[in-house]
C-alpha cells in the first residue's frame, strides 16, 4: 500500500518532469551544432546517414496553435522524421512593410513545438508557394505591382526580399546547423519550372537566404525530373529535388490508376546529391463541385501508397515528402479559387479532423522500415532478379558496404489489380525463393524484402515477410514482420539454435550444411517466435498486416520500446523502472509493451495502470476507453435581413470612390470606364460592394456588368432598391425593371472574390481582377464608390487576420463577432427559407462542457435540398472557418478545430447567407463528433 503510494507520487513527479515544457528558442542555450552534409546517396546529419521520411503539414491551414503538436506528434509517431512546412507570405503580411508572427501566426512556436516533438523541419517559405492557397502564397497587396512576380523585377524583388527579412531569421534560429532546433533544409521558389525562368531571381532570393543566416542546405523542387536549379547552374540550389503525382488531381474515377514512375534515371540529373522526392502525392485537392475527399483517399489509399512509395524507394530516393500528410482547412479566404474549397482534408492519411487512416498505418509501416534498416539509405541499383510469374518484376538495391539486398517485387504493370504468384531467382544458394509455396502479390500491392541483414547480432539471409521495424530491446534483437498468406524467413547461425513458438503456427528447418535456419508460417494474427543459441536471443513477431497496423515504436533513452493496443502512442520515456507512455484510445483497449525488464511501472498519460508481466515478458495493462459525447442540438436562431446598401438612400459617404483612372493591371478597363478592380483599391479579400449613381436619359433597358470573381463565385445587383438579378462570373445584361429607372439613380452590386489565381506557369495569372471590371447604363458615366472589408489593408481585426472577412454589411458591424447584441433579431428555426434576395443572418449560441482531457474533434454540418440557390459564410466564435455553396457542393461538414470551439464553455455561431432568389435562407444546421 505505502510503496504504491510512494510510487504514485513518484510517477506524478516524474510526468511533471517527462510531460513539462520546454524554454523557447530564444531562452534557451545552444546546444553544440550539427553538420548537413550529402552525397549522391543520401543526406548525413552528424556524419550518419538519415532516410528522410518526410510528411507536409500546413499551420495556416489549422488555426489553433495547440493542434499543432497533436499533428506533429501523431506524424512523429506515425514513423516520420521530418515534417516539410509552407510559409505563407499572405498570410503574414496584410499589406507591404507589416507582418505579423503572433498568436495562429507564431512561427517560433511552431518551430519550437517540431523540436519538443523531435521532427526535423524542412522549411518551404517560397516567397511563391502555390498550394492552393490565394495567390499561391502572395499577398494581396503584391497583385497591384507593375513588376511581373517570380522574376528580378525590382519591385517584386524588393517585395520577395522584405518577406525573406521577416520569415528567415525565424527560421534561422531554429536550425539544426546552430543547436536550437530542427529546421534541416529550406527551400527557394516552388516549382519554378514553367514560363521564362530568371537565374538573377533564384540567385537574388538565395543569396537573401544566406544574409538572413541561413545555414542549412537550400533546395528547389522541380515540378517533375527537368534539371531546373541543379547544382552548378545559373541560379542553381545545393541540393536538386523534384515532385512527382502520378495520378493527377482528379478524383471522380479513384480506381483507375496512372503507372508507377521508374526514377532510377534521375540519378544522372544532380550527380552529387540524393535523390529528392520533394513533394510525392499523398492525396489530391478536390475543386468546388468536385467528387469529395473521401474519393480522393481511395485514389491514394493503401494500395497506392504501398505500390508507388516502395517504388520510389527501390528508384533510389531517400527524401520522399508526402504531400499532404494532414492538409486542414483552408478557412477564411485562404483557397485558391480553381482548386478548392474550405477543407483541405486532401485524403490525407490524417484527416481533416485530426483522425488516423488506413493510409496512415501504411505510411507507418515503410516509415518504421525506413528508419529502422538503415543500410537503405545507401544503396546502389543492382540488376533485376529473375521471376517465375513474366508479369511479376523484382527490382534490387544494394548498400555496397554491408551487402544488404532490398528485392522490390512488383507488378511489371504496376496498375495491374490481378493477384499474381511467383518465385524468384535469390542467388546461387537460394535459386528458389520461397522454398515453399511462392509469393503472391493480392492485386495493388508491391512488397520490398530484405536480404543479407545484419542487425542486432543476427544475420537475415532473407524473408518473404516485409520488415516493419527491429531494435534490440533489453537486450533481446527483436524484430516486427509483417505479410498476408504464407511467409519464410532465413536467418543464419554458426550452430543450431533453439527454437520457441510462444504463440502462433510456425516451423523452423535446419540447414547444417549452410548455417541457415528457416521458418515456414502463414501469417494470422501475431505469431511470436523466441530463438536463443545466436550471440543474443532473437525474438520475432510476425504480423499479418492487419495486426501489424496496432504496433508502435519509440527509441527511448534505454532503448527502444514497442507497445500494441492503444489508438495512437504518442511518446515513450524511460526513467528507472518506469516507462511514461503518452496516447489516445478510441475505445477500452488491452495496452502491451516489449521494453527492457528493467521497466516494472507504466504511466499512461500520466497516470501509473496496474501493469501484470506475461508469460513471453512483456507487460499488459488495461486502458480505459473516452467518455461518451453528447451535442447540444442548436434549436433556436435570431435571424436578420441585411444589404442596406441595395437602399439608394443608404449613406455611403465614408466609402472610397472607384475612380483611379491607371492601373498596373495588365487587364485594363474598357475606354473612358475607371479601375473598378477590388484590389487596386486595397480589398483584397471577400465580398465587395460597389456602389454607382448615374443620370439616366430615359432611354436605358438594360445595365450590363462584367466581373470577374474566381471560379463558382457570383454577383448580384439592384437599381434603385430592385433587384436586377445574379450572375456568375463573366458579362450579364440585366434587362432595367419597368418603372426602376429614376432620373437621379444608384446602381449597388455585391461582387464576391472567390480568391486570387495561383500563379503556377509564373505569367502574373495571379493579377487577374478581382471585383466589377466595367459597367455600362446606355451612354451614362457612372461615379463609383467601393466598400470591402473594413479597414483594407489596414485590418479591423489582426488577431483573425486579413483572410477572415470581406465586406459584407454585417462583417463591417460585427455581426460576426460573439460578442455582438442580437437581441432585437426575430427568432427562428432550421431549416428557413428567406425570401429575399440578398444577404441575412443567422446567430445561435451554445455551451460545450467536453470530457476533459479528452480530444474529441466536432464539426459543423449543413443539410439542404441542393436547388436552393444560397451560399454561406461559417463565423464560430467570430472565425471564418467555412464557405458553403449550397447549390455547388461537395462540402457540408466543416471542421471547428478546438482552441477556436470552446469545449468547455459558451460558443457562438453566425452565418451570413446570400441568396441569389426567392430559395434562400438555411438548411438544417447540427453539430457532428467527428472522432
Ligand atoms: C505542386 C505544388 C504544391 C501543390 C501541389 C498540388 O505542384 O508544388 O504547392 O500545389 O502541386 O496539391
Amino acid at each position: 500500500m505505502r510503496s504504491l503510494r510512494v510510487l504514485t507520487l513518484v510517477a506524478v513527479l516524474l510526468s511533471t518532469v517527462l510531460l513539462g515544457g520546454v524554454p523557447d528558442a530564444a531562452a534557451r542555450p545552444a546546444k553544440p551544432a550539427h553538420t548537413i552534409s550529402y552525397d549522391h546517396y543520401s543526406f548525413s546529419i552528424d556524419g550518419k546517414r538519415v532516410y528522410l521520411w518526410s510528411g507536409e503539414f500546413h499551420y495556416w491551414r489549422l488555426p489553433s496553435p495547440q493542434l499543432w503538436r497533436d499533428v506533429l506528434q501523431k506524424m512523429k509517431a506515425g514513423g516520420f522524421n521530418a515534417v516539410s512546412i509552407y510559409f505563407d507570405w499572405a498570410f503574414h503580411s496584410p499589406k507591404q512593410g507589416v507582418y505579423d508572427f503572433t498568436g495562429i501566426r507564431d512561427v517560433d512556436r511552431l518551430l519550437d513545438i517540431a523540436q519538443d516533438v523531435g521532427i526535423y523541419v524542412i522549411a518551404r517559405p517560397g516567397p511563391y508557394i502555390n498550394a492552393e492557397t490565394d495567390s499561391g502564397g502572395l499577398p494581396g497587396w503584391l497583385t497591384t505591382q507593375a513588376g511581373k512576380a517570380r522574376t528580378s523585377a525590382p519591385d517584386y524583388l524588393a517585395a520577395a526580399k522584405e518577406w525573406f527579412r521577416h520569415i528567415d531569421p525565424i527560421l534561422a534560429r531554429h536550425q539544426l546547423t546552430d543547436g536550437r532546433g530542427t529546421v534541416i533544409l529550406d527551400q527557394i521558389e516552388n516549382e519554378y519550372s514553367n514560363g521564362a525562368l530568371d537565374p538573377a531571381y533564384m540567385q537574388a532570393l538565395e543569396d537573401q537566404a544566406r544574409a538572413d543566416g541561413i545555414t542549412v542546405p537550400l533546395f528547389h523542387n522541380d515540378v517533375w525530373p527537368a534539371g531546373n536549379w541543379k547544382p552548378g547552374t545559373p541560379g542553381g540550389v545545393d541540393v536538386y529535388a523534384f515532385d512527382g503525382y502520378p495520378q493527377g488531381f482528379d478524383c471522380s474515377n479513384p480506381q483507375v490508376w496512372q503507372p508507377a514512375p521508374d526514377y532510377r534515371w534521375t540519378r544522372g540529373i544532380s550527380p552529387g546529391t540524393p535523390i529528392s522526392i520533394a513533394e510525392f502525392q499523398g492525396g489530391s485537392f478536390d475543386p468546388w463541385g468536385g467528387p469529395g475527399y473521401d474519393q480522393c483517399r481511395q485514389l491514394t489509399g493503401p494500395d497506392f501508397e504501398s505500390v508507388f512509395y516502395t517504388n520510389n524507394i527501390a528508384s533510389g530516393a531517400t527524401f520522399q515528402n508526402f504531400y499532404m500528410t494532414f492538409g486542414g482547412t483552408s478557412w477564411g479566404w485562404l483557397p485558391d479559387p480553381g482548386a478548392v474549397y474550405s477543407s483541405y482534408d486532401y485524403g490525407a492519411a490524417i484527416t481533416e479532423s485530426r483522425q488516423l487512416t488506413s493510409k496512415y498505418d501504411e505510411q507507418k509501416r515503410i516509415g518504421y522500415f525506413t528508419q529502422s534498416v538503415t543500410p537503405l539509405a545507401k544503396t546502389d541499383y543492382g540488376p533485376d532478379l529473375v521471376a517465375s510469374n513474366p508479369v511479376v518484376q523484382v527490382k534490387s538495391n544494394v548498400n555496397p558496404d554491408t551487402g544488404t539486398r532490398f528485392l522490390l517485387v512488383q507488378h511489371r504493370d504496376t496498375t495491374a489489380t490481378t493477384t499474381d504468384s511467383t518465385t524468384v531467382a535469390l542467388d546461387a544458394a537460394y535459386p528458389t525463393v520461397p522454398q515453399q509455396g511462392s509469393l503472391t502479390l493480392r492485386g495493388r500491392d508491391a512488397k520490398l524484402l530484405v536480404a543479407g541483414y545484419d542487425f542486432g547480432s543476427q544475420h537475415l539471409v532473407y524473408s518473404t515477410s516485409e520488415i516493419m521495424t527491429q531494435g534490440t530491446i533489453g537486450g533481446t534483437d527483436t524484430a516486427l514482420l509483417y505479410g498476408d498468406g504464407t511467409g519464410e524467413t532465413v536467418l543464419h547461425f554458426a550452430t543450431q539454435p533453439h527454437v520457441s513458438v510462444l504463440s502462433g503456427s510456425v516451423s523452423s528447418t535446419w540447414d547444417p550444411s549452410k548455417g541457415d535456419l528457416r521458418l515456414d508460417y502463414v501469417h494470422n494474427g501475431l505469431a511470436r517466435v523466441r530463438i536463443e543459441g545466436g550471440k543474443a536471443p532473437l525474438e520475432l513477431l510476425i504480423a499479418d498486416t492487419a495486426t501489424s497496423a496496432g504496433f508502435w515504436r519509440q527509441d527511448t533513452g534505454a532503448g527502444p520500446v514497442l507497445e500494441r493496443g492503444p489508438y495512437l502512442v504518442r511518446d515513450a520515456k524511460v526513467l528507472g523502472p518506469v516507462l511514461a507512455l503518452t496516447g489516445d484510445t478510441k475505445a477500452a483497449t488491452q495496452l502491451e509493451v516489449w521494453a527492457p525488464p528493467s521497466v516494472k511501472f507504466l504511466l499512461w498519460n500520466g497516470r501509473l495502470v496496474p501493469a501484470t508481466r506475461t508469460a513471453e515478458g512483456t507487460l499488459v495493462a488495461r486502458l480505459a476507453g473516452p467518455q461518451p459525447v453528447t451535442l447540444p442540438a442548436l434549436t433556436t436562431w435570431q435571424h436578420q435581413y441585411e444589404t442596406p446598401e441595395a437602399n439608394p438612400a443608404f449613406d455611403d459617404s465614408s466609402w472610397v470612390a472607384a475612380d483611379h483612372l491607371t492601373t498596373n493591371n495588365p487587364a485594363k478597363p474598357p475606354a473612358g470606364q475607371p479601375v473598378l478592380y477590388a484590389d487596386d483599391y486595397g480589398y483584397h479579400y471577400g465580398d465587395v460592394w460597389y456602389r454607382g449613381r448615374f443620370q439616366a436619359t430615359g432611354g436605358e433597358t438594360t445595365v450590363t456588368l462584367s466581373a470577374t470573381t474566381g471560379t463558382a463565385g457570383q454577383f448580384s445587383a439592384w437599381l434603385n432598391g430592385v433587384y436586377l438579378g445574379t450572375s456568375g462570373p463573366g458579362t450579364k445584361q440585366f434587362p432595367i425593371p419597368a418603372g426602376a429607372l429614376k432620373a437621379g439613380n444608384v446602381l449597388s452590386v455585391l461582387v464576391e472574390n472567390m480568391g486570387h489565381n495561383e500563379d503556377w506557369n509564373a505569367n502574373d495569372s495571379h493579377k487577374e481582377p478581382r471585383g466589377l471590371t466595367a459597367a455600362t447604363v446606355g451612354a451614362d458615366p457612372i461615379a463609383w464608390k467601393i466598400q470591402g472589408a473594413l479597414g483594407g489593408e489596414n485590418g479591423a481585426d489582426p488577431v483573425r487576420g486579413p483572410l477572415n472577412n470581406g465586406g459584407l454589411y454585417g462583417e463591417r458591424n460585427g455581426w460576426s463577432l460573439p460578442g455582438f447584441n442580437d437581441a432585437s433579431w426575430p427568432a427562428t428555426t432550421l431549416p428557413s427559407t428567406e425570401p429575399t434576395p440578398g444577404v441575412s443572418w443567422y446567430r445561435t449560441t451554445f455551451a460545450l462542457h467536453l470530457p476533459a482531457g479528452q480530444d474529441n474533434s466536432i464539426g459543423l454540418r449543413i443539410d439542404d435540398n441542393a436547388a436552393r440557390n444560397y451560399r454561406a459564410e461559417i463565423f464560430v466564435n467570430g472565425w471564418n472557418l467555412g464557405r458553403y455553396v449550397n447549390n455547388v457542393g461537395p462540402q457540408h461538414v466543416f471542421v471547428l478545430p478546438n482552441g477556436i470551439l470552446r469545449t468547455d464553455g459558451q460558443n457562438t455561431i453566425a452565418i451570413a447567407s446570400w441568396g441569389a432568389d426567392d430559395t434562400g435562407g438555411l438548411g438544417a444546421v447540427s453539430l457532428v463528433n467527428l472522432g
